[in-house]
């Protein structure tokens, strides 16, 4: 008998063919937000999944699945699944880190200049016809180039991030749960602060970091009060980490000069403070959204499905293993 395998949305069915070249492949064809309890029927007599951040998976939806041996997320982020419950049903999970990572970093270079220059309220106004005369003093922003970058959470986008400040002469400042070896703060031109100066020092402070119940409005009113007035807020990271209430006040005070956001706590629903507010630029979590790149993440998803499920050329070596305890709680394949 074949491995089950089901992929909770449509990922470029051309990729999803290697799948279908060892196991039996339950495709969901339309994109659709689960409900948890449909998660776990899903799940119910399935040897594997190909999952993204709309699915969360915990102890209740995997309870009932005897036969679940891998979880390959479509993302590098992994706040939707339950990794102490994956462990403990010795269910292996896999992310897909480095493949996105340039292509993130590019996105939220280009988030936080639309913020800073005002480009997305710009557009807005000339296409409301309210470009009537050319005006030296309408609509300016901050700078970039000459400007002190503050990333908090120098992982591989954050040091993607790092890399591209330098080509714009930014001063470059970090924080980091942990600070990164004296070669790798040379290669990448970055100080490291505390968490407090990061914020008390930028112009534009960009988010990078994981999302962990820890961390559930970090950026919260205190934070932002530190930041000065003209500065910009990113976030390319989890929409949690954020207390958007603090910062449409913040925004819409004067606290702080614009933001630029493409999560979100509710996603898809978006605080509708934020989308009353002109100095916000909106996206809807795009940031690994080039059409290479998405492809990548599905290819490497599924190296790492095949390979934990014991298939294919890396059988038993998945390249991306999120939880390498599973496998000793691990039940034997069918
Ligand atoms: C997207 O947010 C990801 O984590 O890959
Ligand atoms: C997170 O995993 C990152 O790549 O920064």
């Amino acid at each position: 008998e074949r491995p089950r395998v089901w992929v909770s949305q449509p990922l470029f069915a051309d990729l999803l063919g290697r799948l279908d070249a060892h196991c039996e492949v339950r495709r969901t064809q339309i994109v659709t937000q689960h409900a948890p309890a449909d998660v776990a029927a899903a799940l119910r007599d399935c040897d594997g999944a190909l999952v993204t951040l709309n699915d969360a998976i915990g102890a209740a939806q995997v309870a009932g699945a005897a036969r679940l041996r891998a979880i390959a997320n479509v993302g590098v982020g992994y706040n939707n699944l339950d990794l102490a419950a994956l462990s403990a049903a010795g269910i292996l999970a896999t992310n897909t880190p480095d493949v996105l990572t340039e292509t993130t970093a590019d996105f939220g270079f280009a988030l936080m200049m639309a913020a800073a220059r005002r480009i997305t309220e710009a557009e807005r106004w000339l296409r409301d016809g309210q470009w009537r005369q050319w005006s030296f003093e309408s609509l300016l922003g901050g700078d970039i180039h000459g400007a002190t970058l503050g990333i908090l959470g120098m992982g591989r986008i954050g040091r993607g991030i790092a890399r591209r400040a330098s080509g714009f002469g930014m001063r470059v400042l970090y924080h980091n749960r942990s600070r990164l070896p004296d070669e790798v703060e040379r290669a990448h031109n970055a100080e490291y602060v505390s968490f407090e100066a990061l914020f008390e020092r930028a112009d534009h402070l960009v988010l990078v970091l994981p999302y962990a119940p820890e961390h559930h409005h970090l950026i919260d009113a205190a934070a932002l009060a530190r930041l000065r007035p003209h500065a910009t807020l990113t976030n390319i990271a989890r929409g949690g980490l954020i207390d958007e209430d603090a910062l449409a006040d913040a925004l819409a005070g004067g606290r702080l000069a614009a933001a630029g956001l493409d999560v979100f706590e509710g996603e898809p629903a978006v605080n509708p403070r934020l989308l009353a507010l002109r100095n916000v630029v909106l996206t809807p979590h795009i940031a690994s959204g080039s059409l290479a790149t998405r492809r990548a993440m599905v290819a490497l998803a599924v190296d790492n499905l095949l390979a934990a499920l014991g298939l294919g050329p890396d059988a038993g070596r998945p390249p991306s293993p999120l939880n390498a305890d599973a496998l000793a709680a691990r039940k034997p394949g069918i």
